[in-house]
């Protein structure tokens, strides 16, 4: 897969990317040799970049994650690009200091965030750091410090953030440069495209990243009306492009957007992730793309 530029000469990455929220705890919960095996069968098909956050798996995968590529040496760390994301403080046994679910962005408190999470990786730095939810408390200018700050230490080497508005994205760009906004999309949640969201990205010449492009799993559960009704549309559309898959549709949905979306897959199987790949040689029709968009909105546009 050729990596696409999240800005004009800015951080290259996989055109698809690996998401591990799902690979520790949280969900498949990979021992040691199995999320070492996963983590470098992505990388060989092309899945470099690889999205974190610290909060995964209650604080753990990060480390899980670390442990895997521990073995496969500096050169293999080198050949990813590693995301992660801080500001979330969740309540679990693992943080017996988080009271309730709660934002935070001081500048202490994002700098240690990205210590922990080198620490965890076993890394010297992170190739994007993302702002996981706006704070509602957030000071643009202390949050600009601690990136500036993490940049200049060379603990980060590019800076974004995840589930902004526009506005949002705005404030803080006036501050300190963001890459990217990482958000939720797909035919189930088409929102980022109708409410500006992928506009002012435009505006910006940054590339959104999208996170749940298969609804988190929700496009393949039969008991979901809006699910089914789109995954019938999907199989007519996969017969049509000769049977690609119906994961390679939905995807080829988000990449055929001019935003230049770059979507974060959930699964943890590598048989999953080499089907996806063949998303990137579809072309989608503009009447079939608009036919996936009535489909999951149960109504045609206006
Ligand atoms: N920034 C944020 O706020 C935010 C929020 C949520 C997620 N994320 C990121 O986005 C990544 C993806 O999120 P997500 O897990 O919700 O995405 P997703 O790819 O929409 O959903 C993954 C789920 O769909 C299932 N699935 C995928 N392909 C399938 C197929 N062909 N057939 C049946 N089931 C299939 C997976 O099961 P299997 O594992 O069995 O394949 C998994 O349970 C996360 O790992 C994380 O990195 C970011």
């Amino acid at each position: 897969m050729e990596k696409v530029s999240l800005t004009p000469g800015g951080l290259e990455v996989s055109p698809l990317v690996a998401g591990v929220m799902k690979w520790g705890v949280w969900g498949a919960d990979l021992d040691r040799n199995a999320m070492q095996s996963l983590v470098s069968e992505a990388a060989e098909l092309g899945f470099t970049t690889i999205d974190h956050a610290d909060i995964y798996g209650n604080y753990t995968t990060e480390a899980a994650f670390g442990a895997a590529i521990a073995d496969l040496g500096s050169a293999f760390r080198g050949q990813l690009q590693l995301i992660s994301k801080c500001g979330i403080r969740m309540v679990t046994k693992n943080r017996p200091n988080n009271r309730l679910k709660a934002y935070l962005t001081s500048k202490e408190y994002i700098i240690q965030s990205v210590e922990t999470s080198l620490n965890n990786l076993g890394t010297d730095y992170l190739d994007l750091l993302l702002i996981h939810r706006p704070d509602l408390l957030m000071e643009p200018h202390e949050v600009a410090e601690a990136a500036n700050e993490l940049k200049t230490a060379g603990k980060i080497l590019h800076f974004g953030v995840s589930n902004f508005t526009p506005s949002q994205f705005n404030l803080l760009n006036k501050h300190t440069t963001l890459v990217t906004n990482q958000v939720e999309c797909s035919p189930l949640h088409p929102e980022p495209m109708l409410d500006g969201t992928f506009d002012q990205l435009a505006l910006q010449h940054a590339r959104p990243m999208v996170w749940s492009p298969f609804g988190g799993g929700k496009y393949f559960n039969e008991e979901n009306s809006a699910a089914r009704r789109l995954r019938q549309t999907v199989l007519e559309i996969d017969e049509k492009y000769n049977s690609p898959g119906e994961d390679v549709i939905l995807l080829s949905w988000l990449l055929r957007h001019p935003a230049g979306i770059v979507p974060i897959l959930g699964t943890s199987k590598i048989e999953r992730l080499r089907s996806a790949t063949n998303a990137l040689n579809v072309n989608l029709d503009s009447q079939d793309w608009y036919a996936i968009l009535e489909a999951a909105r149960g109504r045609e546009v206006a």
